[in-house]
């Protein structure tokens, strides 16, 4: 546990990003004084326009500052480390696909970067020691379930092997033991957090929930991968996003926590419950030639973060619903990010697959 300042002054690195922003905006809208500075790379994941329900509001929009910088830059992150009463980094390459066709800024992003709060955190942690600051700031990184590779039955507890699959997962892998080595070496205050599939507005339409939604939407083809029975364990952003601020204020230094979502689906289960959603036909989804290394399932053991008092509270046919229906009616948010780069990205991705797809 840490102590939790009256009015904490946050660093969320990669706030601009899915669940980073929806942390800003939950945390912000709270209305509790708390004061958040984003530090985002704005790479084409990231977008300003996530944080706009802040910017809305000029309460809010007073106690929120922006900075674009890459957290592999130590000139960028020391001087906003100076001011934090934590670090929280969602900052991340995030898309497995995307890490398979190009690895290098996955490492980059996810094994620099990382070692760079590291080291601001450490260089604070001195600061507090010799009386320069009150306290050093806790670290949380964001990692995530994909480090423990495809998980054939039961449920991984945190002290499972870690065995990622991809170059995706291995870097996140790599930031954590990066993390873990400050811990046990320098006695650093960081906590982990292994979050599951996550899901809501504002997802990126490279993933599967969204691209699906926002394909459908326009009576396109769904590329489903192999034979769609892969399983995945979906959390909703916002339970996401508030689990991780819980472990922020009540985990132990140095632990670990898993964040499983609230319903264990094969792909093509999902599939067919967003088609219901939407009304439209089965016959648009189509199979693909499956991705590389495709980790079966996903399952992680939930009891250590229930026992410091989480519970999620979205159940995934309420969330998928919202989720949805947020898609529906923020078509200029989606059209603006499948622009740009995106068609070069889906030719790339999905040409030659849907070229030779079949029924599915
Ligand atoms: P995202 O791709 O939507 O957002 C990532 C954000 O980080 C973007 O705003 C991007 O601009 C920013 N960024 C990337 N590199 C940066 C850098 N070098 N410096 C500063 N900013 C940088 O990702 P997301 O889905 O919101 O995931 C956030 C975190 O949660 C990641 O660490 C990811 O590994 C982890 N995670 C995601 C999921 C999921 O299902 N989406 C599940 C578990 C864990
Ligand atoms: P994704 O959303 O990329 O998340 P992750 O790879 O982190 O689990 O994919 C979720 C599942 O959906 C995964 O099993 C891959 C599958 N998928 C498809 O079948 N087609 C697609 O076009 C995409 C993006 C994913």
């Amino acid at each position: 546990m840490t102590a939790r300042p009256a009015a904490a002054h946050l660093l969320v690195t990669g706030g601009a990003g899915f669940i980073g922003s929806a942390f800003v905006r939950e945390v912000l809208a709270r209305h509790d004084g708390t004061r958040i500075t984003v530090l985002d790379k704005l790479t084409y994941a990231g977008n300003e326009t996530n944080l706009e329900p802040v910017r809305d509001d000029p309460e809010q929009a007073e106690r929120l500052t922006f900075v674009r910088g890459d957290i592999a830059d130590p000139e960028a992150v020391a001087p906003l480390a100076a001011v934090a009463d934590a670090i929280v980094n969602f900052a991340a390459e995030s898309h497995v696909d995307r890490s398979i066709l190009d690895p290098e800024a996955f490492l980059r992003t996810g094994v620099i970067g990382v070692h760079v709060l590291l080291e601001a955190q450490r260089r604070e942690a001195a600061r507090a020691a010799s009386g320069k600051r009150a306290s050093a700031p806790r670290l949380l990184q964001v990692s995530t379930d994909e480090v423990y590779g495809s998980v054939a039955e039961g449920h991984a507890p945190e002290t499972a092997t870690l065995a990622p699959r991809s170059p995706y997962a291995a870097a996140k892998a790599a930031g954590e033991l990066l993390a873990r080595s400050y811990v046990i070496t320098y006695g650093a205050d960081v906590v982990v957090t292994r979050g599951s599939n996550t899901y809501g507005p504002y997802q990126h339409p490279e993933k599967l929930i969204p691209l699906f939604v926002t394909n459908a939407l326009d009576d396109g083809e769904l590329p489903l991968y192999g034979d769609g029975l892969q399983r995945r364990d979906w959390l909703e952003v916002t339970d996401h996003a508030l689990a991780i601020e819980h472990v922020l204020w009540h985990g132990v230094a140095g632990e670990t926590y898993n964040i499983p979502g609230s319903a264990e689906l094969t792909n093509r289960d999902v599939v067919a419950r967003l088609l219901e959603h939407l009304g439209k036909p089965w016959s648009l989804v189509r199979t693909v030639e499956d991705r590389p290394g495709h980790d079966r399932r996903y399952a992680m053991d939930g009891t250590k973060l229930a026992a410091l008092g989480w519970r999620n509270r979205i159940p995934f046919d309420v969330g998928l619903a919202r989720t949805i229906d947020w898609f529906a009616a923020n078509e200029p948010w989606w059209r603006a990010v499948r622009s740009g780069d995106w068609d070069a990205y889906y030719e790339r991705m999905y040409g030659a697959r849907l070229a030779t797809s079949r029924e599915a």
